[in-house]
């Protein structure tokens, strides 16, 4: 089964570690659930260590990252669970939805698993204002024909709940936003290997010119500089929480 992740995973886990105060907010989310499946798993990122639970992933490159200590792993995808419905309290999915082929599909099979709850970590397509996007506009597009807007989210469900997840400024996960308050972290290339936006967009190489030499000119810190005066910022992470009857 070959994968998007096959060819672009291979350094993951270097950069792609969970982030303390994110495993918390998604825990507490889960709430006293005793078993989860964790679809589009990777290596195995904010897996709760406390329960049963299976992965499910369709790269073979993430699935060998994925530490000892994670949930055993199933080599599928989404829109095909190969699990018996409602099996576990909990189904989550991390950063993933984005990367399917058919996302109604995958929600209907999350609902299906599921006998409490389904629980998503994603990206609001409609959120602007991150400096990041500046440089590379092309990334609204591509995010807004990739994540599924959180109103047709909702209707997939019925209702959901919504929490805002504040991304910290030493965030240890590095998705695209993280490194909002570290803006020459972008600059390195080891640092964009991990975030799929950048093999996603037709044309990086100018917007990230562009962001060096507002680094060297000091331009960055005049237009953007007073994120620094934050802890944690909104950059458009949303955790959605659906109950199921
Ligand atoms: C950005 S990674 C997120 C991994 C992990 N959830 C995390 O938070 O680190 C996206 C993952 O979705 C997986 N994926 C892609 N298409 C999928 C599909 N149709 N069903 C399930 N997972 C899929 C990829 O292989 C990759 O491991």
């Amino acid at each position: 089964m070959s994968a998007r992740y096959d060819q672009i995973g291979r350094t993951y886990a270097k950069k792609r570690q969970p982030d303390p105060r994110i495993a918390a907010q998604i825990e507490a989310a889960l709430g006293d659930v005793r078993s989860v499946v964790n679809v589009g798993a990777g290596t195995g990122s904010y897996e709760p260590t406390t329960v049963d639970g299976v992965a499910i992933e369709p790269s073979a490159v993430m699935i060998s990252q994925r530490p000892p200590t994670a949930f055993p792993v199933i080599q599928a995808r989404a829109e095909k669970l190969p699990l018996a419905d409602r099996c576990v309290d909990a189904v989550m999915a991390v950063m993933t939805l984005h990367h399917w082929s058919d996302v109604a599909l995958g929600l209907t099979e999350m609902q299906r698993v599921a006998r409490r709850t389904v629980m998503i970590m994603t990206c609001d397509p409609d959120h602007e204002g991150f400096w990041l996007d500046d440089y590379l506009p092309g990334r609204r597009d591509l995010d807004q024909n990739d994540m599924p807007s959180l109103d047709w989210i909702e209707n997939q469900f019925g209702s959901i709940e919504v929490q805002t997840i504040p991304v910290p400024f030493d965030c240890e996960d590095g998705f695209y936003g993280a490194y909002w308050r570290r803006p020459a972290a972008y600059l390195d290339p080891s640092v964009r290997d991990s975030i799929s936006v950048f093999s996603r967009l037709d044309d990086v190489d100018y917007g990230l010119a562009s962001l060096q030499s507002d680094l060297e000119t000091g331009l960055w810190e005049s237009r953007y500089g007073s994120v620094r005066e934050h802890e944690t910022l909104d950059v458009g992470y949303r955790l959605l929480i659906a109950r199921i009857n």
